[in-house]
């Protein structure tokens, strides 16, 4: 029994997906969210100040003394994942990517895979390494770079992002793949749109679920559960911008309280 927060953090309001899906599978948390709005895209960055901008927001969690920090978002779990584990000993890591991994190949029909990301996670080669350890899948990758700041904009479904997403999909409906791997914490709110263009038949696969399944285990075989706890979310920003509210209430259906931090 543990009464002390999960920690959660992304560049923006993309770990909010990750957020959402823990919530419902350990309602009794505690959460501290931090979204890194003021430096929000990391994809485009290089590996360097990926790290310098993720132990800076691990370093901002920390003082909320985390039982577990989860690194919701793909940018960060393929760079700084293992430089994270081995600078910050205090604490466990989750990332995003191999709870994802681990989902696809489980899936017995997927032989030919999708992977969208940012252009960080898809030059990192992380998602190609990790499904060539498989037999038999053939993995296709497409960085999605202009999805991220649209979707810090809000627009989830317009003719614009549809337009985008046309454009950058158009790969994998030549290609024939079953599954598509949203490599990214901001592409679940597009979820609606990725699916008009790649069709009903392509398995769309986002991390969420199986993070917080791995989440729920790791709590359990640790003893760290807060069995009683009211899960309280407290999300902070290093930057507020207009549309923030608005992402926060279509993402959980109600208005959720938000900070802004000058920490980092
Ligand atoms: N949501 C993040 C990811 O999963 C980062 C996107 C970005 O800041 O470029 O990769």
């Amino acid at each position: 029994m543990n009464k002390n927060p999960i920690g959660i953090f992304d560049s923006g309001v993309g770990g909010l997906s990750v957020v959402k899906e823990i919530v419902k599978v350990l309602p009794n948390e505690n959460i501290i969210y931090f979204g890194d709005t003021a430096r929000v895209p990391y994809g485009t960055k290089s590996k360097r100040i990926i790290r310098k901008f993720a132990l800076e927001n691990v370093n901002f969690l920390l003082k909320f003394n985390p039982k577990l920090i989860i690194i919701a978002c793909h940018t960060v779990s393929a760079y700084a994942s293992s430089y994270l584990k081995k600078k910050i000993k205090s604490v466990k890591f989750i990332d995003v990517i191999e709870p994802t991994v681990e989902k696809v190949v489980k899936l017995k029909k997927n032989k030919k895979i999708g992977v969208i990301g940012t252009t960080a996670t898809i030059s990192s080669m992380r998602y190609q390494k990790l499904f060539s350890k498989h037999n038999g899948l053939t993995v296709y990758t497409k960085d999605c770079p202009l999805f991220v700041p649209i979707v810090e904009e809000g627009w989830f479904e317009n003719e614009v992002s549809y337009k985008i997403a046309e454009i950058y999909l158009n790969k994998f409906k030549k290609k024939k793949i079953d599954t598509l791997v949203l490599g990214c914490t901001h592409y679940p709110y597009l979820k609606k749109t990725i699916k008009k263009i790649i069709g009903k038949n392509v398995n769309i696969v986002d991390a969420s679920y199986e993070v917080s399944i791995k989440t729920k285990k790791i709590l359990e075989e640790n003893g760290l559960e807060n069995k009683n706890g009211k899960g309280e979310i407290k999300l902070y920003f290093s930057d507020i911008s207009p549309y923030i509210e608005r992402t926060i209430k279509i993402l959980f259906g109600k208005k959720v309280k938000y900070k802004l931090t000058k920490n980092v």
